[in-house]
């Protein structure tokens, strides 16, 4: 551990260390600020690197809503996702230039069905519906919409009639779209053309003056190969949009509205060696250097030469003011006995905001808390709000700290996008190792040791875990996988080793696949890899004599096992 030992005692080991390094001040940064409850970002100013465009995806429900974020800014044009009844007063910060309408489950000749604000049409901005989308604006504009006869899933060709038409730009006559509806056009509205068809909708594409479209099937998915162009000229051709959000854009905006906001107050935030939080705390340093203290809580669950490796990262590669806090014992001693992995989570989650808060009381004034809070975060909580969804695990996060330590709440990466968040990282010239990490949770090695956790069994799942990130990023396939890890069962088995029966652990090796984490595939691992893994696991590590791999996807499993 590098650093200086300044302070110590009984409970906790603690390390200050204070940089030198002078880093220079670049000229950007939006802050999402709250105290407590979600507010959505257009709620708040305008998003940093957005002001001058934006289109608005209104929301009626799609499981492929937030993809049609993605997809626009993937074309460097910055998109939120807002509720179809979100009043207009929230939207107008973000200067939309356009608005797409999503899919949706209801159907709109039901009583009920959700319709888009009026403030679509009354804004004279060119709109486009897509599937429920288009079936709303047909409703709304004087259309009839039906009952189709057949209901029509899965691929189709679309034959493109208005070749001419600016959404169609760059296309082949006719290409694969993926389809999902049930509902079909029956009437356009007044003033709308076919523009493209597949051979159960007629109506597959319909436009109005170069600026209200609908489309029957979904451009945003990856079965729609032409989907990105379609977006693209809604947003370049229609929408007159340029193309400024850029993570270039995103970094100097941040920087320059961080440095507003914050003034001369001082700001702590919580490394947890993932990813989030340390481009937070690598974008405000940028913003107001050492006005930040990032606090660094060993909670004795961390993995191998973690500690020591993200340490290195932020004294050494990124010159930051760190707190280290080695308060191992501690959890240790809370977590003895507990078994339920909920009661672990909620162990391991209060002494984290105990330890913390003791910390931060050290440095004196603090006004703010800088989370690494990100976009799917914020409308998954959104949608969840207050319906009783229910709870499958209690993720452990910094959460119920601001409003305890009255702290404003800094969240500059709210908007973005796991791989956005990544780019930036990249762009702020933090290392690779830093800004590629797989995901680890919050509880660390306790909800991969099923049963109780002990110092004897975190040693032991360290080496097999050791193990398994080697192989992994031997056999390159560490940044490919969303993550890799061992899980240390609380089941013994029989083996044989060197004639001598043995009786020890089964390590159960786990790696997924995944976009986001909200699904996950179990990965294919090579048969080969399998068995250096297993071999070198049962060799290395003593008291395992079993390694077995988990084949189960998310759902009906989670990710981790507990
Ligand atoms: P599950 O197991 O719910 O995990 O499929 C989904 C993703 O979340 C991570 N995870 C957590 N991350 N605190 C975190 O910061 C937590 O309490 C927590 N629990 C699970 C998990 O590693 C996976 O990436």
């Amino acid at each position: 551990m590098a650093g200086s030992k300044s302070k110590q005692n009984s409970e906790t080991d603690v390390h200050r260390v204070t940089t030198s390094d002078d880093i220079e001040v670049a000229t950007y940064l939006e802050i999402a600020k709250e105290m407590g409850g979600e507010q959505p970002v257009a709620a708040r100013e305008a998003v940093p690197g957005a002001e001058r465009e934006a289109i608005v995806v209104i929301d009626f429900g799609s499981q492929y809503s937030l993809l049609i974020a993605r997809r626009i800014r993937e074309c460097q044009v910055y998109c939120e996702l807002v509720s179809y009844d979100t009043p207009w007063e929230k939207i107008a910060p973000l200067k939309p230039k356009g608005f797409i309408l999503s899919g949706g489950p209801a159907s709109v000749y039901r009583p009920g069905a959700p319709l888009a604000p009026a403030y679509v049409y009354e804004s004279h901005l060119p709109v486009m519906g897509i599937c429920y989308g288009m079936q709303v604006l047909t409703k709304q504009l004087g259309g009839q919409v039906s009952p189709g006869v057949k209901q029509e899933y899965g691929h189709a060709i679309l034959h493109l009639s208005g070749l001419d038409s600016p959404l169609f730009a760059g296309m082949e006559d006719s290409s694969p779209v993926w389809m999902s509806h049930g509902d079909r056009i029956e009437d356009m509205p007044p003033g709308f053309v076919a523009l493209a068809s597949t051979e159960n909708s007629p109506v597959a594409v319909m436009g109005s003056d170069n600026r209200i479209f609908g489309l029957q099937f979904h451009p945003e998915v990856a079965h729609t190969p032409q989907g990105k162009t379609i977006l693209k000229n809604f947003a370049y051709n229609i929408c007159g949009c340029r193309g400024n959000w850029t993570i270039g854009n995103f970094i100097n905006d941040s920087i320059a509205r961080t440095k507003k906001l914050v003034g001369s107050g001082k700001l702590i935030n919580a490394l947890s060696g993932g990813v989030d939080s340390a481009v937070v705390a690598t974008l405000i340093h940028r913003a107001v250097g050492d006005q930040l203290t990032c606090i660094y809580v060993n909670n004795g669950l961390l993995r191998r030469e973690e500690v020591e490796r993200t340490f290195k990262v932020f004294k050494e590669n990124l010159g930051m003011q760190i707190v280290y806090v080695d308060a191992s014992e501690r959890f240790l001693d809370r977590l003895k006995g507990v078994i339920d992995p909920e009661v672990k989570r909620k162990v391991i989650g209060e002494e984290f905001i105990e330890v913390f808060e003791e910390e931060a009381n050290k440095i004196g004034r603090v006004d703010f808390l800088a989370q690494g809070t990100l976009y799917p975060d914020v409308i998954e909580s959104a949608a969840s709000g207050s319906t009783a969804s229910a709870k499958i695990k209690t993720h452990h996060n910094v959460g119920g700290l601001p409003a305890k330590m009255r702290l404003q709440l800094i969240e500059p990466l709210r908007s973005l996008f796991k791989d956005e968040v990544r780019q930036v990282g990249l762009e702020l010239g933090m290392p690779e190792e830093m800004v590629w990490r797989q995901p680890f949770p919050g509880p660390g090695l306790a909800i991969r040791i099923i049963g109780e956790v002990t110092k004897e069994k975190l040693e032991l799942l360290r080496s097999a875990d050791f193990i398994v990130m080697n192989e992994i990023k031997k056999a390159k396939l560490y940044r490919p996988l969303w993550q890799t890890f061992a899980v240390l069962t609380d089941v013994k088995s029989v083996g044989v080793m060197g004639d001598y029966r043995t009786y020890g652990y089964i390590v159960a090796l786990r790696a997924v696949t995944s976009e986001d984490a909200m699904t996950a595939d179990w990965a294919r691992l090579p048969y080969d890899l399998l068995a250096r893994i297993s071999n070198r696991i049962v060799n290395e590590v003593p008291g395992v004599n079993r390694v077995v791999y988990d084949i189960t996807s998310k759902p009906p499993s989670t990710i981790e096992w507990e």
